[in-house]
């Protein structure tokens, strides 16, 4: 399984390297990131995307951007440096782990001024940290996304059908993946079970990345137009739903792909477990409830075109909203690198994010 693994994000010297997952499953096309800018482009254009692949492709972009700025005083570099971040913070609004994720490696360098003390000088050794913290992030995100396989593998049991939705796959992490990685694992250990891809309109993740990665892999994976996931519940074929995140607020509303809240409420009326695969980074215990997450509004041509051809007549109205929100109470747990989270989920989940 590893050697097939996919990896969306390769760092190699000093160069950062992402996997164009708009060219999937055509092309296997990786772009150098030569730029700050053309980072911030491919995280907005989905090249990178996943809530943790855009976290640790956004440090690098952070790596990218402050590479020429080690002239500067310590002080103008941290005024640099939180101006770099707050322009990434603004690709992508809606998955936390972004913006997590820079001001981990701000706090870090932070720290670092504030223990040499010295506000003269060149700012090589606040860059050199700024890029150990990268490199740090990259790096435990592939253990993370192994102990969310640990943890979750005992809810897979022989036979099982598993329905998917969106990409919360390897491609979207930088490892096997958070819905994933128990199906990884599993199927590692032989267990059999098989899994329902949901295409996951509009940009079809389900379709070209999650069927792909799966299928390489020779997980036993059947892909379904996402109308088709209430005809697989009614014949008793979903035996659980797993899926990903892009923020969970305090009271455990979560917000995924557009299209997963209907899913949470088929599972309900059909009593499936709809269990939510996550790092803890993707906590946001300062956010109150799901209404007060910002969903990210993408451009209508995603919804009136598919794969560049145009569907749609000319001029129609459209919305596309890229995320919705399932409420906690839909939820069954979550499954984390630090374990099972079950109701209650507000004291729960505070519990489990302050341990990170
Ligand atoms: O718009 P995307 O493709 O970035 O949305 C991705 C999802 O909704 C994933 O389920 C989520 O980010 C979790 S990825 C481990």
């Amino acid at each position: 399984m590893s050697s097939k693994r996919v990896k969306s994000i390769r760092w190699e010297s000093g160069n950062l390297y992402l996997l164009d997952q708009t060219k999937l499953p055509h092309q296997m096309v990786e772009e150098k990131q030569n730029s700050i800018g053309q980072v911030w482009d491919s995280i907005k254009q989905m090249k990178v995307r996943g809530a943790p692949a855009i976290a640790i492709a956004g440090v690098y972009g952070l790596v990218i951007g402050m590479k020429d700025k080690t002239p500067l005083p310590p002080q103008d570099f941290m005024a640099e440096l939180y101006n770099q971040s707050d322009y990434l913070k603004k690709s992508r609004p809606t998955a936390v782990n972004l913006t997590w994720a820079l001001n981990r490696v701000i706090n870090k360098v932070k720290a670092s001024l504030k223990k040499s003390e010295s506000t003269a000088g060149d700012s090589s050794s606040l860059y050199k940290t700024l890029i150990q913290e990268a490199e740090m992030i990259h790096r435990e995100d592939e253990d993370i996304c192994k102990k969310i396989g640990e943890n979750g593998l005992q809810f897979i049991m022989p036979g099982m059908g598993i329905l998917t939705y969106c990409n919360a796959g390897a491609l979207a992490t930088g490892g096997i993946g958070t819905a994933t990685a128990p199906m990884y694992l599993a199927h590692e250990k032989g267990i059999p079970f098989h899994v329902f891809a949901c295409e996951s309109r509009p940009v079809l993740q389900g379709a070209r990345l999650t069927a792909w990665e799966l299928q390489r892999a020779g997980i036993d994976v059947t892909l379904i137009t996402d109308n088709m996931a209430s005809i697989l519940f009614a014949r008793g074929m979903v035996d659980m739903v797993m899926v990903g995140a892009d923020r969970v607020a305090a009271n455990g509303d979560t917000a995924n792909k557009i299209g997963t809240l209907g899913i949470a409420i088929m599972a309900q009326y059909y009593s499936v477990p709809f269990y939510v695969a996550l790092p803890i980074s993707t906590i946001d215990v300062a956010t109150a409830t799901g209404r007060e997450i910002t969903i990210e509004e993408r451009d209508g041509e995603e919804v009136t075109s598919m794969g560049g051809v145009r569907i749609a007549p000319e001029g129609v109205k459209v919305i596309n909203p890229a995320f919705d929100v399932t409420p906690g109470e839909l939820i069954t747990a979550f499954i984390t690198e630090k374990g099972i989270i079950s109701k209650q989920f507000n004291s729960n989940l505070a519990e489990i994010a302050a341990s990170r």
